[in-house]
């Protein structure tokens, strides 16, 4: 099969094209003829070596995808050949990732995709939505009527919070910083988005709730002074990405708002949490509650210049389609 490799972590560069060997599933684990193979920061995060996960042997990357299994592994009975698929963390601790023809993966990293959503959405989904539902807790009966702050709403994550907040019954308030983002944040249901570098943006955000019961936050120190305004008894704020340097945080004010900051890290979420996640993103896709960000496809062998555009914060979703 084709399969983008590498070897060594380092620039886009120690990626290359190449043929090898199409793997066999193993016991519990199936294999995925790709459709679609989506790109995220964390797939040029750890190939460039800033997460020191070093390849062992040979790495192919990318933990999202979609497409259709062509293979079932001993043991597996509750998937089957030619169904359509998702696939989340493909590539953790598993050196077959979905930037391929094919993908091996344990059977529980694929979640059955339905028949009138396209491959571009199901390979759209994977870290994003299952991110962005954890950080909202998990549980969407917890979100009817709740207050939802979504730092970065145009993002990827945030896309996901936003219309798996909506579908919950949450009123929600999306930040951005360009019209171009506002509209996007609009276009998946925030009720109110506003521009966080508008010296007005707190006020408009008080105006819409006094405190938030949520907040999904994408940059917790550029953002500190909007959470320590929105936070309240209760609020829960859920921090998911880092910044080029790490805030010095003021407890005793956050203390007195009695906000608690849980800190979200996918790959070590546990699989019954995991398994929430994967409910509520999955009601919701059947509802028809989730759209795909406008996408920007790439063919296989161009897998370096997806990653670059990923990392050099094209607006919208990158896939690679083998
Ligand atoms: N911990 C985890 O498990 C986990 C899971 C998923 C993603 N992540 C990390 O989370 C980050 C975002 O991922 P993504 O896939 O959503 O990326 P993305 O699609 O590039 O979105 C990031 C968004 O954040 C916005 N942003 C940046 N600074 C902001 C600020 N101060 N306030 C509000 N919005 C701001 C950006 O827009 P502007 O710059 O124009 O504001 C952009 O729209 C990445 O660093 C990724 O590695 C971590």
């Amino acid at each position: 099969m084709k399969a983008i490799i590498y070897r060594q972590s380092g620039p886009s560069s120690v990626l290359s094209l190449e043929d090898i060997e199409t793997p066999l599933p193993g016991p519990d684990q199936v294999r995925v003829k790709i459709v679609c193979s989506g790109v995220n920061p964390t797939d040029w995060k750890i190939r460039s070596g800033m997460t020191i996960v070093h390849p062992h042997g040979f790495q192919i990357p990318h933990q999202d995808g979609s497409g259709v299994i062509d293979a079932i592994g001993e043991d597996v009975t509750e998937r089957s050949v030619g169904q359509r698929v998702w696939l989340y963390l493909a590539a953790y601790n598993n050196p077959y990732g979905t930037a391929a023809e094919y993908c091996i993966l344990p059977v529980e990293r694929t979640v059955p995709l339905p028949d009138n959503t396209s491959y571009e959405l199901g390979a759209s989904l994977g870290v994003p939505a299952l991110t962005a539902a954890h950080c909202l807790g998990g549980n969407p009966a917890a979100l009817k009527d709740a207050h939802v702050l979504v730092a970065g709403g145009a993002g990827a994550v945030g896309h996901y919070a936003i219309e798996l907040a909506k579908f919950a019954g949450a009123k929600v308030a999306a930040t951005v910083s360009t019209e171009e983002k506002a509209c996007l944040a609009s276009a998946a249901g925030a009720d109110l988005v506003v521009n966080y570098k508008d010296q007005e943006a707190v006020e408009q955000l008080k105006n819409f709730a006094p405190k938030m019961d949520y907040i999904v936050e994408v940059a917790f120190g550029t953002n500190m002074e909007i959470n320590l305004a929105l936070s309240g008894l209760g609020t829960k704020i859920a921090v998911y990405s880092n910044e080029t340097t790490d805030p010095v945080l003021p407890i005793r004010r956050f203390m007195v708002t009695n906000a608690s900051i849980n800190f979200v890290m996918l790959y070590t979420v546990a699989q019954h949490d995991i398994n929430n996640a994967i409910n509520w993103t999955t009601d919701a896709l059947t509802r028809g509650a989730l759209s795909e960000l406008p996408i920007h496809s790439f063919p296989l062998k161009d897998t370096a210049q997806a990653q670059d555009a990923v990392e050099d914060g094209l607006i919208g979703k990158v896939v690679v389609t083998p």
